[in-house]
């Protein structure tokens, strides 16, 4: 099933390292982090894991719930966890689903045959409270994921959702902000941005981060 933005994260049981996860229920009131790897026991993916388990308090600090999945059972994560202790200096601390039966990969549609017809790629769904799909990434195995960039997409989403703003090019956390072109009367700007802003163009204005 293709997954858009703005769709209901579907709902799924199925088996993990820290047991079998309800994914909603699990999710509760959190944002949640749904990353796929292709593989136990493959390199890129080994350093992933062992780098998303490094940024807990990051995650912790954003309300997201982090859980990582692949086609391999839960003894070979069981297995693998291991040689992620050994070899990135941290032990994996967020649950890895195990998918033998490719539930969550189909409803997802993290198979995409034409890469490899068996293993995932390199998904990744970041989860609104409300369990809407906010953001999508897709990678090829051969590549590994920048985690700084994202909790830079949680950043956005969760600041953007709380204040009328939109991020520009390369944002990170206490740049200054874009205001919608939508917002053109005076009073509301200056009620909603009381610091104030600079206009380049009449639909490129830049405001301080209302929150920082
Ligand atoms: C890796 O994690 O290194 C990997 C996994 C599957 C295919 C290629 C690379």
């Amino acid at each position: 099933m293709t997954l858009r933005l703005g769709d209901t994260a579907p709902d799924f049981t199925q088996q993990s390292t820290a047991g079998e996860i309800h994914f909603h229920q699990w999710l509760g009131d959190s944002w949640g982090l749904l990353f796929s790897h292709p593989k136990d026991f493959t390199p890129v993916c080994t350093t992933e894991l062992g780098y998303t388990a490094k940024l807990k308090s990051e995650f912790d600090r954003r309300h997201v719930k982090v859980l990582a999945v692949s086609v391999d059972a839960v003894d070979s994560h069981n297995q693998w966890v291991g040689d992620i202790a050994e070899t990135q200096g941290t032990a994996v601390n967020f649950p890895i689903l195990a998918d033998p039966d490719r539930k969550v990969s189909d409803l997802y549609d993290m198979i995409h045959p034409n890469a490899n017809d068996t293993l995932t790629v390199r998904s990744v769904f970041f989860i609104d409270p409300k369990k809407k799909v906010r953001a999508t990434i897709t990678y090829p195995a051969s590549t590994g994921r920048n985690f700084d960039e994202i909790l830079r997409v949680i950043d956005s989403l969760q600041l953007t959702d709380g204040y009328s703003v939109a991020t520009p090019v390369n944002w990170k956390d206490g740049d200054d902000v874009i205001i919608p072109a939508s917002i053109t009367d005076p009073a509301v700007m200056k009620s909603k941005f009381p610091k104030g802003w600079r206009e380049l163009k009449s639909y490129l204005r830049i405001t301080p981060q209302p929150n920082k």
